[in-house]
């Protein structure tokens, strides 16, 4: 098959290499200009585990092309997905801007009959909005399918390969066996509904999972309360199988690119539709305090932060990535610097992605180390295996008086830190190691 991808962000690359090395001719067109200057140079501008083998694979046996404009590359094409971006507007609308404008390109410049398929998060009800504004209009039929991905960045190679379902929404059965046809090599369960309700599902799945986080920060949030350890609580409760183990890690909450921007979307669209999604307004509101509740902790612990010198491991708002979207480290750094601390920050892989976001004032370092000499805390913000598995002694020897750690991942072994001297404060547990 020949494809056009539209967007060459996380989605959009993950899709083109896969589908490149499954055998498809993969066109992507990116508007940025640095971006796609990057690409026509042999140069991936993410960072995603196994992409770049896929990637040289795609380029040398000319499967994969970029380019800057979709009229330049239509003729021949049977599928266009779009993967661009849906961010969250200040009242936590989705801004469909970026889908407008390529579905009026795609309706105005179209020649020939041809599957549009939407990659891209988009709200409940948007397909059929599209075909209705921009699609039925076009001078050639073009059929639209719903396509929703599900990918987890820093996994998201091993996620195109190994999904849990494969989700396709469309108004004609026809349609939709032929936009499964492109994960022919892929062995999961596909699933085919309308439009809508495959819009739904990938909201309803990122609301659930957001939810558990969410709900289990509550319960860590008790457990201190009451004298429980939320580790302990988790594990236990994860291994009854109706509720499952993954997504029950306590701590700074869920960032990134998509949780925070579709539960607010979602949040959004039953506001619009009339109705309260008061559990999910819950779930953003705790997922929120969890930041500020990091800074109380260092608060509690060493009070006024004025002047003290704290260091943040950890920009990406996950180990694995260099995506620093919505990351609670920088929101939190903000806080920090607010109350007048001297911050330093590292992270593996998100200092030149944090860089533009955070306020000059901050010290960033690539070598960890380096961020925690005269510290008198640190927070661990994302659970990076090589910022977990710091050499605790030669850090203790830089630091300063508290040594104060506070572990927003409850990622670190709290009872050799406190054996080392450290004062170790986590998420819904116990001060007692
Ligand atoms: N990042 C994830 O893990 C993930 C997972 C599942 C779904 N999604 C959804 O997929 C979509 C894309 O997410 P992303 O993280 O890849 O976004 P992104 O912002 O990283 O990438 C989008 C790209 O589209 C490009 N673009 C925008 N308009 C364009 C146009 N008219 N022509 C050409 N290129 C254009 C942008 O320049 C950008 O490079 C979003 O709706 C997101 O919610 C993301």
């Amino acid at each position: 098959m020949e494809l056009v991808i539209i967007g060459s962000g996380y989605v959009g690359l993950v899709a083109a290499c896969c589908l490149a090395h499954s055998g498809h001719k993969v066109i992507t067109v990116e508007k940025n200009i640095g971006k796609l200057e990057k690409l026509q140079r042999g140069v991936l501008p993410i960072y995603e585990e196994g992409l770049e083998e896929l990637f040289r694979q795609g380029v040398n046996s000319s499967r994969l092309f970029f380019s800057e404009d979709l009229r330049d590359v239509l003729p021949g094409v049977d599928f266009i997905m779009i993967a661009v971006g849906t961010p969250s507007l200040a009242d936590g609308r989705v801004d469909l801007a970026q889908v407008y404008e390529v579905a009026q390109t795609i309706s105005e410049t179209a020649d020939h009959p041809l599957v549009v398929v939407m990659k891209s998060t988009v709200p409940p009800g948007t397909g059929k909005y599209l075909i209705e504004r921009f699609f039925s209009k076009a001078c050639v039929p073009i059929r639209y399918v719903s396509n929703p991905e599900f990918l987890r960045e820093g996994k998201a190679v091993w996620d195109w390969y190994h999904p849990d379902r494969i989700v396709v929404g469309s108004d004609d059965p026809v349609t939709a066996e032929e936009v499964l046809e492109l994960y022919s090599d892929i062995d999961a369960p596909k699933v085919t509904m309308d439009v809508t309700s495959a819009e739904m599902v990938k909201y309803a799945s990122n609301a659930f999972l957001a939810t558990k986080i969410s709900f289990i920060n509550e319960v860590a949030n008790l457990c201190e309360l009451v004298g429980a350890d939320i580790k302990l609580v988790a594990s236990a409760v994860g291994m009854d199988k109706r509720i499952g183990p993954h997504f029950l890690q306590a701590g700074l909450g869920y960032g990134g690119s998509c949780f925070p921007k579709d539960t607010k979307g979602l949040d959004y669209i039953s506001s619009f539709n009339g109705y309260s999604f008061n559990l999910l307004k819950a779930v953003i509101e705790v997922n929120s305090k969890q930041r500020i509740l990091a800074v109380r902790k260092l608060h509690k612990e060493i009070g006024n932060l004025a002047g003290k010198k704290i260091a943040v491991l950890g920009l990406a708002f996950k180990p694995g990535t260099d995506d620093v979207r919505e990351a609670p480290a920088l929101d939190i750094i903000k806080y920090l610097v607010d109350e007048g601390a001297a911050v330093a920050a590292t992270d593996p892989l998100a200092l030149k992605n944090a860089y533009p976001l955070l306020p000059s004032c901050v010290k960033l370092s690539a070598d960890p180390y380096e961020v925690l000499v005269g510290a008198q805390a640190f927070l661990l913000a994302t659970e990076w295996p090589q910022l977990v598995n710091l050499d605790w002694e030669r850090v203790k020897r830089l630091m300063r008086e508290p040594f104060l750690v506070v572990d927003g991942r409850n990622a670190l072994d709290a009872r050799r830190l406190v054996g080392l001297g450290y004062r170790y404060c986590g998420f819904g547990r116990p001060g007692n190691f």
